[in-house]
């Protein structure tokens, strides 16, 4: 019984860790802009509910025009790319922090999934 507790927890556990993780490394360089809680009340756009919707797509928020330019919707793959490299993926773009890392970002684009 010990055992396949500790087997439980051991499973459960990274993927709990891996959004927490990224948590906090959105309080500490996305919340300025886009609020503690994806609310985007500090300049930028809400996050919330931003995985699966339309790239510069949020109703009321005065996008770039580079942003706008851009097609498709945010998955997971155009939010990596966008955080690594924000002016990269879409010149013109208002945004220009990210982050380098890319274990940072993933846990980052985890952590945008739970935002609803
Ligand atoms: C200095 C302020 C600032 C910081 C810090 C910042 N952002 Fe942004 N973000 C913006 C602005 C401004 C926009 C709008 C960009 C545009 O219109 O070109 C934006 C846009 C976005 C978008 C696109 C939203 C949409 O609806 O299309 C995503 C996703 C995003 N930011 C994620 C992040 C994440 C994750 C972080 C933390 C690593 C972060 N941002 C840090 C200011 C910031």
């Amino acid at each position: 019984m010990k055992l396949a507790l500790a087997t439980l927890i051991a499973l459960t556990l990274p993927a709990a860790a891996f959004a927490a993780d990224g948590k906090a490394v959105y309080a500490a360089r996305c919340a300025a802009c886009h609020g503690a809680t994806g609310q985007g009340s500090f300049g930028g756009p809400a996050l919330k509910g931003v995985t699966g919707r339309k790239i510069a797509g949020l109703p009321g928020y005065a996008f770039s025009a580079g942003l706008k330019a851009k097609a498709g919707t945010w998955t997971a793959a155009n939010l990596d790319a966008y955080l690594a490299a924000p002016a990269k993926f879409a010149p013109g773009t208002k945004m220009f922090a990210g982050a380098s890392d890319a274990a940072e970002r993933a846990a980052l684009v985890a952590f945008l999934k739970t935002l609803k």
